[in-house]
């Protein structure tokens, strides 16, 4: 006996060796799941959904019940570098989807990217001057790829303009009323601190 492994219900089944980690009896049918911990169990990333085959695998690790709710365990989640299959027969397995998971850090950057693009100058802007300059060039040079001669320069002037917007921004949102007082709390501090 041996063991189909399949991905989705409509995959085609592969064989895989009785005593194999899922996370790596994957990735030599040629499915790589995310592993952000290297397979050490402490993220989510590598969870799949056992559709069929549960009583092929090992019973769960500390690490699973760690990072997978009872609601999670209740729909047959298992994280994919936990679990040994230790039986031969038929097991189907679907990963889980990243809106039901945390993101790998890959996965992060590209949404930052994705969504950058989709940003508006200023607010552009604003989301560099978000960084400190030194982070905030690393972000600008994953984004773009600018050259590190220029991509420092860059930042600077960016955060820079970017921190005057946001202060801009909070001066417009103050009441009318309260300009006045803001006026009298400066020169109160200022006396204050010339007492
Ligand atoms: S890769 Fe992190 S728990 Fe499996």
């Amino acid at each position: 006996m041996s063991v189909n492994l399949k991905f989705g219900t409509d995959g085609e089944p592969s064989i895989v060796a009785e005593g194999s980690y899922l996370w790596d009896a994957a990735r030599r049918v040629g499915m790589r799941l995310p592993a952000e911990c290297g397979g050490t169990g402490q993220c989510d990333t590598c969870a799949v959904v056992v559709n069929e085959g549960m009583n092929l695998l090992s019973p769960l690790t500390e690490a699973e019940r760690k990072h997978l709710n009872a609601e999670r365990l209740a729909m047959n989640e298992r994280l994919a570098c936990q679990v040994k299959i230790e039986r031969a027969g038929d097991l189907t397995v679907t990963p889980v989807p990243v809106l039901e998971r945390d993101e790998t850090t890959e996965e992060t950057v590209d949404d930052f990217r994705r969504n950058f693009r989709k940003l508006s100058l200023d607010k552009k802007f604003r989301a560099l001057a978000e960084f400190e300059v030194v982070t905030a060039y690393q972000a600008l040079n994953a984004i773009a790829g600018v050259p590190s001669y220029i991509g420092g320069k860059i930042v600077e002037v960016l955060a820079g303009r970017g921190r005057t917007l946001d202060a801009r921004e909070r001066d417009a949102r103050r009441p009318a009323d309260h300009e006045a007082n803001v006026t009298d709390a400066n020169v109160n501090t200022d006396e204050a601190f010339n007492k």
